[in-house]
């Protein structure tokens, strides 16, 4: 298929893997990319700028093709070193980034004048404007369904990927909610030019997180998923669980008044824990409403082709054979 996502990226299909804590390391990144996707390396996990220097340099051995890497600017208890992972970046000779959370204005023209393409991630059509205005390249619009971080806004796809199209000149994908080729062609359809994964992708072979995780979210169905964090203006969309369950109350009790330290237990250096360790109540970790839709195991081979095949059956099938003669 060819886009104008596919035609910037210099990919075969118009699917990205987004960034993910503890699980954008370079196995699922090359996986995703080797399968004519775009695979991403999820810059923060790693925990200085030689390890992520590392982790550019594992993911170049195990592919030929185009893969990116995501850096989030997010509220965190201690700031990274954002410009030495920038440089660990152009050095690697990564030719795409996906930022996400703040305005990347800070970082954009060293990202440009080193010639790589940025997609900023975001969660509404002003924050994809001002993306636009700064001089990014594309946008990935992430809906209120996004496991992640949905923002504040709370409008699902249906609406902010029409709403974005009518109001973007730059080249955009759907984020959120995205499963299979229906997603793709209803992507498509809204005026997207590819689709961005991130829970499908965690419940693949490569994906290198603890089994418990996979079988976590293929047992998972819609309902699962609950808003964290709302109260300190950083919601996020996890999978529930009963550290959830705890969190949530401690919101309810404390209102207004919560700060970060009353829900640090819950929220704190829980991935590694989760991802790696297969602890799966030791914190609350993304998860998103797409869990419902996810059944099965794949390769990052056989899901793309299995999206790209579905997708080409319904546009040349299922929506051809509805017009009228
Ligand atoms: C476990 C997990 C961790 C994530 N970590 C990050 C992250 O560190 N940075 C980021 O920009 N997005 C992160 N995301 C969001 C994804 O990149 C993507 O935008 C989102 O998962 C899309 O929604 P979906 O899960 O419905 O496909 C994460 C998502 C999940 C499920």
């Amino acid at each position: 298929m060819k886009t104008r996502i596919t035609e910037m990226l210099n990919i075969e299909h118009p699917i990205i893997q987004g960034g993910m804590h503890y699980v954008g390391f370079a196995e699922l990144a090359a996986a995703v990319s080797n399968a004519g996707g775009l695979g991403t390396i999820t810059g923060l996990t790693q925990k200085t700028a030689p390890d992520l220097a590392n982790e550019i340099a594992r993911c170049n051995d195990m592919t030929d093709k185009p893969f990116a890497v995501n850096l989030t600017f997010l509220p965190s208890v201690a700031a990274p070193d954002y410009p030495s992972y920038v440089k660990a970046i152009i050095d690697g000779g990564v030719k795409i980034v996906e930022t996400a959370g703040r305005n990347p204005v800070q970082v954009l023209p060293y990202l440009k004048d080193a010639g790589i393409t940025v997609i900023h991630k975001c969660t509404s059509v002003r924050h994809s404007l001002k993306a636009q205005e700064i001089g990014c390249d594309a946008v990935s619009v992430d809906g209120f369904e996004c496991g992640g971080h949905p923002g504040e806004d709370d409008i699902p796809n249906m609406i902010l990927l029409p709403r974005a199209a009518d109001e973007l000149e730059i080249p955009f994908v759907a984020s959120g909610g995205m499963a299979d080729g229906r997603s793709l062609v209803a992507a498509l359809a809204m005026g997207a030019e590819g689709m961005n994964m991130g829970t499908r992708f965690m419940v693949t072979q490569e994906a290198p997180i603890h089994e418990r995780v996979k079988q976590a979210i293929l047992a998972a169905t819609e309902l699962d998923t609950r808003l964290v964090m709302r109260s300190l203006r950083n919601t996020e969309r996890v999978l529930t669980n009963t550290a959830v369950e705890r969190l949530l109350a401690k919101e309810k009790e404390l209102g207004d008044n919560i700060e970060f330290e009353d829900i640090m237990e819950e929220v704190a250096g829980v991935y590694p824990k989760v991802m790696l360790d297969g602890d799966m109540d030791s914190g609350a970790w993304s998860c998103g409403m797409v869990a419902g839709l996810i059944n099965d195991i794949p390769s990052c081979r056989e899901l793309i082709d299995r999206i790209m095949v579905e997708a080409d059956g319904l546009i040349g099938q299922r929506l051809g054979g509805m017009r009228a003669a």
